[in-house]
């Protein structure tokens, strides 16, 4: 098959350990069919399934999706609910796709926020793939970056009042730990869908060094054969880090 062989021309020394993914463009995939954005949303489900299913065979170690930010409050009540809907089933169907596969799923965000039943599913999707120790699936779930930076330095500060650290020994480090994605490599490749050009309060600290790739595909169109071209893509880049080049 076409995209098996793509596959095997993947160099798995040079494969991305942590791939994080703005799924943009469901509400646009639907306006141009003239249907209802919900339609575009459960569409951007079906390239879920895929993305995850290829970073798995591919041997991606950590694939993290932005599926709701602090932001997506603001839209209206019926779509906010139409996703809540749409997550609770996702999870539901995945569940035995994720303990076959030894994936094992977490999310980032302030679940509080989020309805009870989801936060039901999510428990239990964590807990039962929780021994899984192949590919980490992580769903951003009413995530924001710089809420998530404030509460590392709260949680800091908190340290240096109580007297357990000093100023000087908050160092990148033991900010990293305090932040939700602290037991996680940082992505070095951050794919956007549908052409927007920003990172809209996505992993602020921890896309300090990632490989960018933006597509004007939207989501819903997103196939498996450009995902591996992406792929592919960064394997062809020479990552700097303010170093000189090696030519
Ligand atoms: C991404 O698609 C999904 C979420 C943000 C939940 P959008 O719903 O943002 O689609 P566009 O950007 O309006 O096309
Ligand atoms: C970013 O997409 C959030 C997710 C993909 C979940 P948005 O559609 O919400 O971002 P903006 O509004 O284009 O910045
Ligand atoms: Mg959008």
């Amino acid at each position: 098959m076409k995209s098996d062989s793509e596959i095997t021309q993947l160099d798995p020394a040079l494969l991305p350990t942590h791939v994080a993914i703005i799924m943009d463009g469901n509400g646009r995939w639907a306006k141009k069919r003239l249907q209802n954005r919900v339609k575009g949303h459960e569409k951007g489900a079906d390239t879920v399934r895929m993305v995850v299913r290829i970073s798995r065979e591919t041997g991606i170690r950590f694939l993290t999706l932005y599926a709701f930010s602090t932001e997506n409050w603001q839209r209206p009540k019926t779509e906010v609910s139409a996703l809540m809907t749409l997550l609770n089933r996702f999870l539901r169907s995945e569940l035995s796709e994720m303990r076959q596969n030894n994936i094992r799923f977490a999310v980032i965000g302030e679940t509080g926020r989020l309805p009870d039943s989801v936060r039901i599913e999510i428990d239990r999707t964590i807990h039962q793939t929780r021994d899984n120790d192949g590919m980490q699936l992580t769903l951003a779930l009413s995530y924001g970056g710089r809420t998530e930076i404030l509460n590392a330095a709260r949680a800091l500060a908190d340290s240096v009042l109580s007297g357990k650290i000093d100023v000087a020994g908050i160092d990148e480090q033991s900010f990293s730990e305090h932040l939700y994605t602290s037991a996680m490599p940082d992505p070095e490749l951050l794919i956007r869908t549908s052409g927007e050009f920003r990172v809209s309060n996505f992993l602020l600290w921890q896309i300090a060094y990632s490989e960018i790739y933006v597509t004007n595909t939207l989501w819903p169109d997103f196939t498996k054969e450009e995902f591996i071209e992406i792929l592919k893509d960064f394997q062809g880049r020479e990552r700097r880090f303010g170093r000189v080049g090696t030519e």
